[in-house]
């Protein structure tokens, strides 16, 4: 919560650096006209008075980075590369070269130390920190930039300088003309023709930019994943493959002639659904229940599942959300297959060799169809049941429905946007399956008992110990398994929502008591469950200490900027946004690490598919719990995770923020094995929409 205060004050004080340097430079580019020594004088205080302030604000940007910089050097280090030597080094200029010269004119107020404080070496400073200033603000806003990069930065620069010397070229024919005596002052018509001229020509400049900017990011009507992974920033040297053979995506398919062991049915359709509160909203839904019907299967059966779409005019896909199938089945339209069409079937066939709870979801333009409800619980059971004789296993699957495009509070659990309460005998074990569909962060508090944390996005924690007086926090997309013994007294499950500093405990939720009757005060632990310090160590495949090959770093921000042409708040990877987000390219075999540092005002639940990663660190924290695999990271504001993964399941997977708005609005790349095509393409004029 601090790191975001000092993200704020640190855009604030690059704004008022620009404004403030932006005004002094402005005004010592003024004409010197020396009308009386009083009002020399006075001037000269002024500017004075300006240059402190100006450093004020400097000694005040250094400290937000500063305090910025206390998370992880990642959050600052392409600040300390660009934004800060840029203020820093002409504000210097400006004490060392134009201070001397204000302070002599003050100290003799003549129209000769007047004219010296219009040379371009007392001048140029000034204007040269304004631009410095106004660069600052822009990458912090506007177009960020992520871990330095040689070229990016070079071209900031490289253009700051031609910008500079173009500057003090003007500057100096100014000074010559003023050291002259000046020309005769231009008559008013002149002048203000002059001045409309410079307007209309900045105006152009700007809004001919500005269309070129917002062209620039028109997203194609077709694309193809794998060029653009090319294209894009990749940690291989990216057209390396040409010696190996190439697979196509098409040929990755999972068991195709054997028989299956279980066979499902789903059938996508439009319909209206009744929360429980009697408010109707219009859902899209799997066999016309919310959450769709639940599939539950052992490990190693090969499952086919049949999907039918009655949407219509409207395509939809099927993405198994946390289990790692062979990638023709992962459901991604037009990365994967081609998208349903409405009358059209798709037949998905996997052996899941994990456990777990986990979801599957529309891959089609998921920011609108997975908040329409087209979603429902997977579960795989081990070959031996992990539960308790007697154990009361519930789903618990957390959606916010929309009516009008506005959330419906409280979020339901299942269709029941109310307290739902439950009967439950005391001393009946219980599993509660936690899923959070939504985007956002969903906080649980488990009221009235102890519980254990026995898995994390489907994956069994090592030797868990009771909790009480935490959180449970979920990102968007993300599972938590907890299990307790029911007691005597009721058990209440609420979600708790942060207003500033401020806990409140959201409505709804779930009761579980021997009669379906009672009440129960919900606790607001301010304390977090911390999943990297949980349970017990135990060997992993790999760790902090192994080799990787690869090794790839993404800062998240949000910019003002365009996307798709409009303007609007862009999800940033490394200052860019899809299709330019850094995709990764690897190698079958490769150990890649991955850094994801959150220097934006949101949470981002970072969903890598076909995998699963073992977290490595937290804010520098080495994880020292029960090993965590997780398949969505939820980043939190001002943090730093490192998570690694190996990558042997080739392919072409999508990696994005699960909070889908903002895979919609950029925060969406890929991981492309080399020598992985794809036939598929997504774009408007292709059947496949976007994330
Ligand atoms: Cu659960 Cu790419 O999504
Ligand atoms: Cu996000």
């Amino acid at each position: 919560m601090l790191f975001e205060s000092y993200l704020n004050y640190d855009i604030e004080a690059a704004l008022f650096l620009t404004l403030l340097w932006g005004t002094s430079a402005v005004l010592v580019a003024r004409r010197p006209h020396h009308r009386s020594d009083r009002r020399g004088r006075r001037r000269a205080t002024f500017m004075l008075v300006l240059v402190a302030l100006g450093w004020l604000l400097v000694a005040g940007r250094l400290a937000t980075t500063a305090l910025m910089g206390s998370y992880g050097y990642l959050f600052v280090a392409d600040r300390v590369a660009v934004a800060l030597p840029l203020v820093v080094l002409p504000a210097l200029a400006v004490l060392v070269l134009a201070v001397p010269r204000w302070r002599a004119h003050r100290r003799n107020p003549s129209a000769e130390t007047r004219l010296a404080t219009f040379a371009p070496q007392a001048v140029v400073p000034f204007q040269a920190t304004a631009l410095g200033a106004l660069t600052g603000f822009v990458t912090a806003i506007m177009v960020t930039m992520g871990p330095p990069q040689l070229v990016p930065i070079l071209t900031v620069y490289v253009s700051f300088l031609a910008i500079l010397v173009g500057l003090w070229l003007w500057q100096q024919y100014r000074y010559r003309v003023a050291a002259n005596g000046g020309p005769v002052r231009r008559s008013r018509p002149v002048r203000a023709l002059r001045a409309v001229a410079v307007v209309a020509v900045v105006g152009l400049v700007l809004v001919g930019g500005l269309s070129w900017a917002a062209n620039e990011t028109v997203l194609p009507g077709r694309m193809n994943m794998t060029d653009h992974a090319h294209g894009g920033v990749s940690a291989a040297g990216a057209h390396g493959h040409s010696a190996g053979r190439t697979v196509s995506v098409a040929d990755l398919t999972g068991p195709r002639s054997e028989t299956p062991d279980r066979r499902f049915t789903l059938v996508a359709e439009a319909t209206k659904l009744r929360l429980a509160s009697g408010r109707e909203v219009d859902a899209w839904l799997f066999n016309g229940q919310s959450p769709g019907p639940e599939l539950r299967v052992k490990r190693g059966e090969l499952i086919e599942v049949t999907v039918h779409n009655k949407v219509p005019d409207t395509n939809v896909s099927v993405h198994w959300h946390g289990v790692d199938v062979p990638n023709a089945e992962d459901g991604v339209a037009g990365v994967t297959q081609d998208a349903i069409k409405p009358g059209g079937t798709h037949v998905y066939r996997f052996r899941p060799d994990e456990v777990g709870t986990h979801w599957y979801h529309s891959h089609q333009q998921s920011s609108v169809q997975v908040k329409k409800g087209l979603f429902g619980p997977l579960i795989i059971e081990p070959e031996q049941s992990d539960l308790a004789p007697g154990t009361q296993d519930l789903i618990v699957s957390t959606h916010t429905w929309y009516s009008d495009e506005l959330p419906l509070e409280p979020p339901a659990i299942g269709t029941v946007d109310q307290l739902d309460r439950r009967r439950m005998a005391p001393g009946t074990p219980v599993r509660l399956r936690l899923i959070n569909t939504d985007g956002s962060t969903h906080r649980y508090s488990l009221t009235g008992t102890p519980f254990r944390v026995v898995a994390i996005d489907g994956n069994p924690i090592n030797q868990p110990t009771d909790v009480s007086g935490e959180q449970v926090v979920i990102g968007g997309g993300g599972r938590y398994d907890l299990e307790f013994t029911m007691p005597a007294q009721p058990v209440r499950l609420t979600e708790l929502r942060r207003y500033g500093s401020e806990l409140r405990v959201v409505d709804g939720g779930l009761l579980l008591s021997a009669d379906g009757t009672g009440d129960v005060q919900p606790d607001k632990p301010t304390e977090a469950f911390d999943p990297t310090t949980y349970g017990s160590a135990m060997p992993t495949p790999f760790g902090r200490d192994s080799t990787f090959t690869k090794t790839h770093s993404l800062v998240f921000d949000n910019e003002l900027w365009f996307y798709d042409g409009r303007f609007t708040v862009v999800w940033a990877s490394n200052g860019m946004a899809f299709p330019k987000a850094p995709s990764l390219t690897v190698r079958e075999g490769d150990l890649v690490k991955v850094r994801f540092a959150n220097r934006s005002h949101f949470d981002h639940p970072m969903h890598l598919h076909g995998h699963h990663v073992l977290v490595l660190s937290r804010n520098g924290k080495p994880a020292t719990g029960s090993p965590l695999w997780l398949d969505t990271v939820n980043v939190e504001v001002g943090e730093i995770w490192e998570v690694a993964f190996k990558a042997d399941n080739p392919g072409l997977w999508m990696d994005h923020c699960h909070n889908l708005d903002h895979a919609a609005a950029g925060m969406m790349s890929h991981v492309v094995y080399e020598g992985v095509t794809t036939p598929y393409e997504v774009g408007h004029d292709t059947p496949n929409e976007l994330e």
